[in-house]
């Protein structure tokens, strides 16, 4: 073993995963099933990670409700990512799809069920037969709770399979060696403070996005891009970070989300005059049409003076139509969120709603082995050795420009599955750890240090509340160069404010406050990477939408950015547009 200068705590596993969603807690039962030393870190009890939140379905193709296979889903895919998602993960994502489902079903899932006891699947934005004539019904759901099924399945699978889970820990930077390689993570016990070594053979981070650089959000205050921060903080890049979903409905006010599943289920919006808008602006699939495409649809209808409320400010989404029965089997959290947040009972009301951010298409960049992949030596895709990334922290990139609903929770289990596989192969046979470098935690430990030393600086939550605003005022739904040349500046500063925070000795008791420090430098790099690759794109591509550039624009923009936090400069790579067996989707304008 070799020696760390600093003394402190240490322990070797052959891998640790970083983050306990869906993704994390997929790759985890893959490797502790095959024998090989787990460790799983998470902020919070492996339940509550934000997959819980997830609500509509998992989408695949097992064509329960009517004819459907995994090439029109492989199509509505790549259409639905504005032609920027990689062809080759997106092929092999939607072939997997039936698999991991029923794979997912053997485990116990619980899925709602048809009469014939098959999965019973709802349609949902974007998703068509025959590459897009008509709606299909693809999304797999357990009620409007699909993540909190998931995650509580995949949670037992795992104590099943004797996963070692470090609660309330919080990864603060990876350790690379002389070569580059990976080779561990220095974390924080978030009850006590203290750091700790965890020496790996492989680094899979799979902590979720980072919503939490936005006001009004769906995501958890957990969400803070600790895997971006991880990630930047270790030299490499992020990938695609200007695109942000929208979801279209957000309870107005609250931000809390309300499934795109109730427009599945026969849902439809609304604006002041009663008018179901979207019949003009996606004349086949309507409100089901994908994210991107309903969110500027409802933008713009409240900007023509068209929105409800006495602020003219929210949309309608009505489903009393659908009758008590069909809310209370396939909707019942759907009822209880409208009444607790929005004070309306939709069985008889609808509920007054608002695009509100919900997704990172961008990430850290991987491979569909969840290798992470930079550019090296003229080739854009290099692996750096032991570390992979999966879920909403990495870009593969199946989403590109706009995620299509339901391949969010299929990401988790296609990639979780996937790299847990591709670590077992490169790494299971490996007897040896490479050695630690000798300074492998002086960096993180300086930080606590410093961080620990200041006195009188700004408390962290304002900084967080000002970038929080910051991304709203500066980097919304529809974008312009002035904007977003702004932003870049107004994020610059806040990030030399959060440089200067300081913790009170009070608070330092309670690690909250430490804690709540050091995700603010996650949403710092997290903010900067969105902000300054949004500003750069001089096209309107997916969720990325500028009114000075309304056009999407395939001669220079098909290519994915890379956003390098050192000079806060940028790169690009390209897309892959070749699949692994089929032909090339060739890009086309986007009717709904
Ligand atoms: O609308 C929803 O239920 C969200 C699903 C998703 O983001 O995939």
């Amino acid at each position: 073993m070799t020696q760390v200068k600093s003394s402190i705590a240490r322990r070797r596993f052959d891998a640790v995963i970083v983050g306990a969603g869906g993704a994390g807690m997929r790759a985890a039962l893959q490797l502790s099933e095959a024998g090989m030393a787990v460790a799983v870190l998470s902020k919070v009890f492996p339940t509550r990670s934000h997959t819980v939140a997830a609500q509509g379905g998992i989408g695949a193709s097992l064509g329960n409700m009517s004819e459907d296979n995994w090439y029109w889903h492989m199509f509505d895919t790549v259409k639905g990512s504005d032609y920027l998602g990689d062809q080759d993960a997106i092929e092999f994502m939607c072939r997997e799809a039936p698999h991991v489902v029923y794979e997912l079903e053997h485990f116990g899932m619980p899925f709602d069920r048809n009469s014939d006891g098959t999965i019973y699947q709802r349609p949902f934005g974007g998703h068509s037969a025959n590459f897009g004539e008509k709606p299909v019904a693809r999304a797999c759901a357990a009620a409007d709770r699909t993540g909190h099924a998931l995650l509580h399945t995949l949670y037992q699978r795992n104590l099943r399979a004797r996963t070692q889970f470090f609660v309330e820990w919080m990864a603060l930077d990876l350790i690379r060696d002389a070569e580059g390689d990976v080779v561990g993570v220095v974390a924080l016990e978030m009850e006590t403070g203290e750091p700790m070594i965890l020496e790996a053979k492989a680094t899979l981070l799979a902590t979720g996005g980072a919503g939490r650089i936005w006001a009004a959000s769906t995501n958890a205050f957990i969400n803070t891009g600790d895997g971006m921060g991880l990630a930047a903080r270790a030299g490499l890049p992020l990938e695609d970070m200007e695109f942000w979903q929208f979801h279209p409905t957000g309870v107005a006010g609250a931000g809390v989300l309300i499934t795109e599943g109730v427009r599945g289920e026969g849902g439809i919006l609304l604006n002041a005059n009663g008018e179901r808008f979207m019949e003009r602006y996606a004349p086949t699939l309507k409100d089901l049409a994908p994210r991107d495409f309903v969110s500027r649809s409802m933008d713009q209808e409240i900007k023509e003076g068209r929105g409800c409320g006495p602020h003219k400010d929210h949309v309608l989404l009505k489903l009393d139509h659908l009758g008590a029965d069909t809310i209370l089997k396939r909707l019942p959290s759907i009822r209880e969120i409208a009444m607790k947040f929005a004070n309306v009972d939709p069985i008889r009301e609808p509920i007054p709603v608002v695009p509100t951010i919900h997704y990172q298409m961008g990430g850290i960049p991987t491979n569909f082995h969840g290798q992470v992949v930079v550019p090296k030596d003229g080739n854009p895709s290099s692996p750096v050795g032991g570390l992979y990334a999966i879920g909403e922290c990495a870009c593969v990139s199946v989403h590109g420009a706009n995620r299509l609903g339901t391949n969010s929770l299929l990401d988790l289990v296609v990639f979780g599955r996937s790299a847990g596989n591709a670590i077992v192969k490169e790494h299971l046979g490996t007897r040896e750890h490479k050695p630690l470098p000798t300074d492998a935690a002086d960096p993180t430990l300086a930080r606590l240090a410093a961080l620990d030393a200041r006195t009188g600086g700004e408390k962290t939550q304002s900084v967080a509340d000002d970038i929080r605003r910051a991304m709203q005022a500066h980097c919304g739904v529809f974008r312009t160069d002035q904007m977003l040349t702004e932003g870049v500046d107004v994020i610059a500063g806040l990030a030399e404010r959060a440089a200067r925070v300081s913790i009170d000795d009070k608070s330092k008791v309670f690690n909250t406050a430490r804690v709540e420090a050091l995700e603010l430098d996650n949403l710092v790099v997290t903010a900067r990477a969105t902000i300054t690759s949004a500003q750069a794109r001089t096209e309107s591509r997916g969720a990325h939408a500028r009114d000075d550039y309304v056009e999407r624009d395939d001669v220079n923009w098909m290519k994915h950015t890379l956003w390098y936090s050192e000079g806060n400069r940028l790169d690009y790579k390209p897309v892959v547009t070749k699949p692994l067996t089929v032909e090339t989707f060739k890009p086309k304008k986007r009717t709904f």
